[in-house]
């Protein structure tokens, strides 16, 4: 038949990564079912810092080739209070980003329709960028070593790594979003006065690539100046490319701005399409919110959204959004957002609306 279907793989990981993801799922059956000319199919995997603890792998043997099989992942978050971070980071989103060349680190941020920003006259129209990361190098090589452990003298170091073909992808996929984008302003986020070497190269590729896209208004910023920008002059800001560690940085803080990093997705993209790209929100496992049934579901959600958009679901997507953001404007929301919701009545009330508008 003509409908077109969809493999998930679902991994909710660790703190409350089960509890988004399995609200998430809900409501995307839910979609498809309401929307109908396509089908989602899930598959869970249960990996997480239990499974690490009993067996001493996230993942286990076979586990990334049967991730290949499928065609988006769907992740929650990964990290527990008795596993190093670096250690549960690396051992499973990591291994996940880096095996399917995911290389660009996709972030939208915008106000929320019934959400508020805690910046004074900041409305939903003042706020809307997309920041794209880059998120296979840089200071998140992983290059680099320690000596002497545990003397006084010991030294680690941590060495970033640009490379002109690693740059020059993601900058290309940086204009791109910024070409499909209504203001087609791109803003290169750089630390070329400093950094002498990588950074350098960071921007000369930019300015190479930039020649290709006469169409795309750039501008470079320094980091540091940058995060003042934010603050300060939010609208002047549409699509932003930054480094690996840079943007991590720089997209907690638009999440904040935004209102709740509650509400904020991710997308880990293999532009090439050859192998399947990850989606997931941009908050971690939340141990103090653990269990409690409070944990806002809206950044899964709107993941949800980006992970159909880049399905091709677009129709699909934006429906997806209007429904979560009438949710929000009616008041239900949990209690980042300043309400009293569960995640159960939050994912409710979005499920109802699907049903109400088709
Ligand atoms: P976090 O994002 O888990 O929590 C920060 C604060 O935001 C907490 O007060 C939490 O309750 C709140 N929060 C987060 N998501 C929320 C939601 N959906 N609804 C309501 N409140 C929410 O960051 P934190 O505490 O730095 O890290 C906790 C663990 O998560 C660590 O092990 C860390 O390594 C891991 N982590 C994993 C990530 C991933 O898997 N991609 C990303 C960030 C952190
Ligand atoms: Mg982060």
């Amino acid at each position: 038949d003509s409908q077109r279907r969809y493999s998930i793989a679902a991994i909710g990981a660790d703190g409350i990564g089960p509890e988004v993801i399995s609200a998430g799922i809900a409501v995307l059956r839910t979609l498809a079912d309401a929307l109908g000319g396509f089908e989602l199919e899930f598959e869970e995997y249960d990996w997480s810092s239990e499974t690490y603890k009993k067996t001493g792998q996230y993942i286990p043997d076979g586990g990334l080739d049967e991730l290949r099989k499928h065609d988006a992942i769907f992740f929650g978050a990964v990290g527990a209070p008795d596993v190093p971070d670096h250690v549960s980071l690396w051992g499973l989103r990591l291994a996940i980003c880096q095996t399917f060349q995911q290389y660009a680190n996709v972030r939208p941020t915008r106000i929320l329709l019934g959400t508020q920003s805690p910046l004074r006259s900041c409305g939903p129209r003042d706020l809307d960028w997309v920041i794209v990361r880059e998120n296979s190098e840089g200071e998140y090589a992983g290059q680099g070593g320690r000596s002497h452990r545990g003397q006084a003298w010991e030294v680690a170091t941590e060495v970033a790594v640009f490379t002109r073909h690693g740059i020059a992808r993601l900058m290309r996929f940086g204009f791109e979003i910024a070409r499909q984008r209504p203001r087609k302003l791109l803003t290169v986020v750089t630390k070329s006065n400093a950094q002498r070497n990588g950074m350098v190269l960071w921007d000369e590729v930019a300015a190479d690539v930039a020649k290709d896209f006469p169409d795309v208004k750039v501008d470079k910023m320094l980091v540091d100046a940058m995060t003042a920008r934010m603050v300060l002059d939010p609208s002047s800001l549409d699509t932003i490319v930054a480094t690996n560690l840079h943007a991590d940085i720089l997209s907690d803080l638009a999440a904040a701005l935004a209102g709740s990093i509650g509400i904020a997705p991710t997308s880990n993209l293999d532009p090439t399409r050859r192998n399947p790209s990850m989606f997931e929100p941009i908050h971690g496992s939340a141990f103090d919110i653990t269990g409690k049934g409070i944990a806002n579901p809206v950044a899964t959600f709107w993941t949800a959204a980006e992970m159909l958009a880049w399905l091709g679901e677009e129709a699909a997507a934006a429906e997806l959004m209007i429904c979560v953001e009438s949710v929000c404007e009616a008041g239900i929301v949990t209690a980042d957002l300043g309400g009293t919701a569960t995640t159960a009545e939050v994912t409710e009330a979005v499920m109802a609306e699907i049903r109400r508008r088709h």
